[in-house]
């Protein structure tokens, strides 16, 4: 069976994101609608079908919580340009975009070479990896002609969940603790979405330490992991809704950092952590090189049938390369 799945993985067909540039100088309502709209047809059957999950007494009660907590004119203004471009209702786009179920079993790695430069990469797993993989796409963000951030995301999604800019780059994993019931309760209280929070530390912030203080900071609505890369630094951010429940820091004992689904002072529940390790091991520090972490995290079962795409970032030079897993 396990075999079976590795040729499955190894025999599929990979490609490239493509680029787009967005302009948060441009009215909330327009600005990302050039992107949404080369992949209308794929968005509107998935986010009908996604939103018939729940009634329609359900879903206008999600959009009214949200719309008293973190969804701002602006956030909100962006989900009626996605409902009208892509022909589907407003409540549906809000909750396309509301991830609070959302089960991805994601991996990241930063390693830190020998002359100090650090590698951040990342595998994003999701159950409806076909439609992801269809729509995945690579986004340049500028504000006037500042460059502020590039993402590796969705043409449907406006939050940042894999990100780099000139001074750090952030991959989020999903870290399962407490309910949906708790996390209801934070939005209410107007705590935000995980990856708008990332998004808002990519505009608001250039530097890995002002970043690094934000997002072990801000309260967010459910808790997880923010896997930080800067210059020469990387962390992991373990957060529960309302605080940091640890970290963990590259140092001279530690050249490099796995974080997969569980905190990292607990045993690998799956074997992800400890396969990467072992790789990360046996290639050593001196011949760490943007090549060798793709391959670490194209090691089955690192990588698996529900994997979406692997990025690399170098944030010391900009380096920014994806692979997605097409579903053909
Ligand atoms: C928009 O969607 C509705 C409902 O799915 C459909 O009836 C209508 O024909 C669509 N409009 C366009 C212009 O495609
Ligand atoms: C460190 O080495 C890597 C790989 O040889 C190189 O790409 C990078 O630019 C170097 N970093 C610095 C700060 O010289
Ligand atoms: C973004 O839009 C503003 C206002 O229209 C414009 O001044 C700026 O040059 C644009 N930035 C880019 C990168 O095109
Ligand atoms: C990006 O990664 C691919 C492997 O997926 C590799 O073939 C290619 O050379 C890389 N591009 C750059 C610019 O390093």
């Amino acid at each position: 069976m396990l075999w079976i799945l590795v040729m499955a993985i190894s025999a599929e067909a990979t490609r490239k994101p493509k680029v787009y540039q967005v302009n948060l100088s441009n009215p909330p309502l327009t600005r990302w609608t050039h992107i949404q709209a080369e992949y209308a047809s794929e968005i509107k059957v998935f986010a009908e079908n996604y939103a018939a999950q729940v009634s329609k007494d359900e879903l206008e009660g999600i959009v009214v919580l949200l719309e008293n907590g973190y969804l701002t004119k602006e956030f909100s203004e962006e989900l009626h340009g996605l409902a009208n471009t892509v022909n589907i209702t407003y409540n549906q786009a809000v909750f396309l975009n509301f991830m609070y179920e959302w089960n991805a079993y994601c991996t990241s790695i930063v390693v830190r070479l020998t002359n100090g430069t650090v590698i951040h990469g990342r595998n994003l797993d999701y159950m409806s990896s076909t439609f992801l993989m269809d729509t995945t796409v690579q986004i340049q963000v500028y504000k006037g002609t500042k460059y502020l951030y590039t993402s590796v995301g969705f043409a449907w999604y406006l939050g940042v969940g894999t990100g780099i800019g000139p001074g750090y780059s952030v991959s989020q994993n999903q870290r399962s603790q407490g309910g949906r019931d708790e996390t209801f309760e934070a939005l209410a209280k107007g705590y935000q979405g995980d990856l708008w929070v990332l998004r808002q530390s990519f505009i608001n912030f250039q530097r890995y330490d002002e970043a690094m203080w934000y997002l072990s900071n801000i309260k967010v609505a459910a808790s997880t992991y923010y896997i930080v890369a800067g210059l020469e630094q990387g962390s992991i951010l373990v957060r529960n809704r309302d605080d940091i429940a640890g970290s963990m820091m590259l140092n001279d004992e530690n050249w490099y950092l796995v974080q997969t689904n569980s905190d990292p002072w607990l045993k690998d529940p799956d074997g992800r952590r400890l396969t990467a390790m072992k790789k990360l091991d046996s290639i050593g520090q001196k011949n760490m090189n943007v090549d060798q972490l793709l391959g670490v995290l194209q090691t089955f079962p690192v990588i698996n049938p529900t994997t979406v795409f692997t990025t690399i970032m170098v944030p010391e030079s900009g380096y920014l390369n994806t692979t997605i897993y097409t579903s053909d």
